[in-house]
């Protein structure tokens, strides 16, 4: 192809995968499979480095590109961005809805209301319809340069699409949905990371990220719900007006967003909404009010803070009061020492809780928590409470610091904290209380899989030295369960029978279940995909581990630290001994029994948190099935991930079988 042919079939390219973007991250609507968007990607990347002069920024191929940075920018907005004022009750919403009248005498108003989401404000400059700016609030005037981290978030165009104006600058809040919080901080723990508190922090950190790979790992997402300056096009006249021409634009708007004309409407909606926020797989904490009219806001204006024309609904706070009596220190399978807050019982949002995350050391001292404090504490969706702050007002002088112990609580070895990191570990290596997390993780439902081992039996199996790794669970006898604790011989037949059924997992099982650092699910789906033998993985050359998708250097140092240990080397032989599957077997790699899907065509929607879209739909493909991007009569199955789109609502009208994301793993395996 000669350069001419090149560049023109280039832009196609661009111009057709921006589409597909589109269809896919906003519209949740995708009108091909990803096998088929990979080829136009592969096609233009192949282009791509034959003419590298012909790369433009908006290529989609460019989202994660330049070097880690070595400072943010700061970078001032072209108009304020303001902050709002909040109200907290039906009575102060309908203030403010007066004070809005007595400002308009003789007009009428109508109200918009639109969720708000808890992550953090951006601004974003267009510029010939190509993203060329992003940055953070900051103080409302001046903000961080963060375009390199927002440009590797799907949802936000690169490129706007051609009926957009061609100078514009926008305002959006970027999140992280719950999902894939939950998943970044099982991968955290996993690696013995310290967690993130919510899904905002993640956010706000992940957005902070001086290398923007890491950013692009994170998984953000980003609603755009305010045009701040418009050249070149006529501007809209109500806010809902601006919300359509958003998402026409490219943008990602959220569905939810309602007009109403009387305040008690909106009140009532509020209410209604206050219960029904965590059926959104991202957080909100409450909602916002705009007058509908522009013009009406222009001349509302705004005080020195926050516009006239708006106010936050703020739902109540998932929070209360009460008092730690004791922090204690677990340990978990990496050795790592979490201090928990041991708290008088308190029912929040409908819970009584009783424990609090302290996370580490550092966030003890941070909030001068200690023990005999008084103190509030937070429940933010599914995530274990955390301590917000100590009410210091309430302090006697009786409370006593805390800090973490030099030797383990549990096997007396020394604890360390090596620099650089934020968590103290355990360097026991016998130590009873890592050997149980570690057994507790071999068997758990999503590694090994062993139905009715417990962490009371893991507890008095360890304790009566009959466990001392996972592969002397598959020694056990009959006469050394039985006479345990809240064990027949019927429920010992059962373990037994559990046991024996782990030895034929399917290998990304065991990897995983080996409870390497920094390998979670995914990570060993991924390297048992590319390695087909525990063994084919210990050979494996650093070029060839570092060429799995989500192998760094991190985790490439951990596989080879995991195995040079004397301590796997005698475990890894025991399992072999015990017959337990150390390779996945022929079949799996493409023999003919291997099509247990032949003929199946099979939609999937909304995410899955075990694997990407790309990585189902291969692992469909590799079974003899089809994977295929719309649901017809014709589909035999449609998967459901979260926050599905509108292709799990066909489903269920042309009655096609919809399974859930374990379902599919089980049809899967
Ligand atoms: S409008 C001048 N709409 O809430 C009005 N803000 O507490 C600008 N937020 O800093 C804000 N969702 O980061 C607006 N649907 C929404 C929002 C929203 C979340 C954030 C925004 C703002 C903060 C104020």
């Amino acid at each position: 192809m000669d350069e001419a042919a090149a560049r023109e079939r280039m832009a196609r390219l661009r111009e057709e995968i921006a589409y597909h973007d589109y269809r896919y991250y906003v519209l949740d609507d995708p009108v091909i499979t990803d096998a088929e968007y990979d080829e136009l990607v592969r096609e233009l990347q192949r282009l791509e480095a034959a003419f590298p002069h012909l790369v433009t920024p908006d290529s989609p191929t460019q989202r994660v590109g330049g070097r880690p940075l070595e400072s943010f920018v700061p970078v001032r907005h072209p108009v304020p961005l303001l902050s709002l004022a909040n109200v907290f009750s039906e009575e102060e919403l309908a203030d403010f809805a007066r004070r809005v009248e007595g400002l308009l005498p003789g007009e009428t108003v109508e109200w918009v209301v639109e969720p708000k989401y808890d992550g953090l404000s951006v601004a974003l400059t267009y510029e010939d319809r190509v993203l060329t700016r992003g940055a953070t609030r900051g103080d409302g005037e001046t903000g961080e340069d963060v375009t390199q981290n927002l440009r590797t978030i799907r949802s936000l165009p690169l490129r706007l699409r051609p009926s957009a104006p061609p100078r514009l600058t926008v305002r959006g809040e970027v999140f992280m949905p719950r999902g894939a919080f939950e998943r970044l901080n099982e991968e955290r723990a996993a690696a013995g990371e310290p967690l993130f508190a919510n899904p905002r922090n993640a956010a706000a950190g992940s957005v902070r990220q001086l290398d923007a790979r890491v950013t692009a790992r994170r998984r953000l997402d980003c609603f755009v719900y305010e045009i701040l300056t418009l050249e070149g096009s006529e501007p809209p006249r109500t806010q809902a007006e601006a919300l359509e021409l958003l998402l026409e634009w490219g943008f990602r708007v959220n569905p939810h967003r309602w007009v109403f004309s009387r305040i008690e409407e909106v009140a009532r909606h509020c209410a209604a909404w206050a219960e029904r926020r965590w059926e959104l797989p991202y957080d909100v904490d409450g909602m916002v009010i705009k007058v509908n009219s522009l013009d009406q806001q222009r001349r509302l204006g705004a005080t020195a803070r926050s516009p006239r024309w708006a106010v936050a609904y703020k739902f109540p706070a998932q929070q209360a009061k009460t008092r730690i009596r004791d922090i204690i220190v677990s340990v978990g399978r990496t050795g790592a020492l979490t201090p928990v807050a041991v708290l008088e019982p308190v029912e929040v949002g409908g819970v009584t809780v009783s424990r609090a995350s302290l996370h580490n050391e550092d966030y003890i001292r941070a909030k001068d928590v200690r023990i005999g404090d008084l103190v509030v504490i937070q429940r933010a969706g599914e995530v274990i409470p955390e301590v917000v702050r100590v009410v210091g007002e309430a302090r006697t002088g009786r409370e006593r610091p805390f800090s973490l112990p030099a030797r383990c609580p549990v096997c007396g070895a020394e604890v360390v904290r090596l620099p650089g990191e934020a968590v103290s570990r355990c360097t026991g290596v016998a130590c009873p209380a890592q050997l149980r997390e570690k057994i507790r993780h071999y068997a758990s439902r999503t590694a090994m899989d062993i139905e009715g081992l417990g962490p009371a039996l893991i507890e008095q199996l360890v304790a009566r030295g009959l466990v001392r790794d996972a592969a002397d669970l598959y020694a056990l006898r009959r006469e050394d369960l039985v006479p345990l604790e809240r064990m027949g011989e019927k429920s010992a037949d059962n373990v037994l029978a559990a046991i024996a059924a782990s030895k034929d997992r399917p290998l990304h099982r065991l990897i995983y279940a080996l409870g390497i650092r920094f390998v979670g699910e995914r990570g060993a789906r991924l390297l048992a995909e590319r390695f087909p033998s525990l063994d084919a993985l210990r050979r494996a050359s650093d070029e060839e581990l570092l060429a799995v998708p989500e192998v760094g250097e991190k985790t490439l140092a951990s596989i080879r630290a995991f195995f040079r240990q004397e301590q796997t080397e005698r475990l890894l032989e025991k399992l072999r001994a015990a017959g337990v599957r150390m390779e996945e077997p022929r079949a799996a790699r493409g023999g003919p029994a291997a099509q247990p899907l032949a003929g199946l065509t099979i939609v999937l929607t909304g995410t899955l948190r075990s694997m990407t879209r790309q990585e189902a739909e291969a692992a469909i493909a590799a079974r003899g099935g089809r994977p295929s991007g719309s649901v017809s009569r014709r589909t035999d199955y449609v998967v459901v991930g979260e926050n599905p789109g509108s292709k799990a609502v066909r489903a269920r009208e042309l009655g096609v079988p919809v399974l859930s994301e374990e379902e599919f793993l089980v049809l899967l395996e």
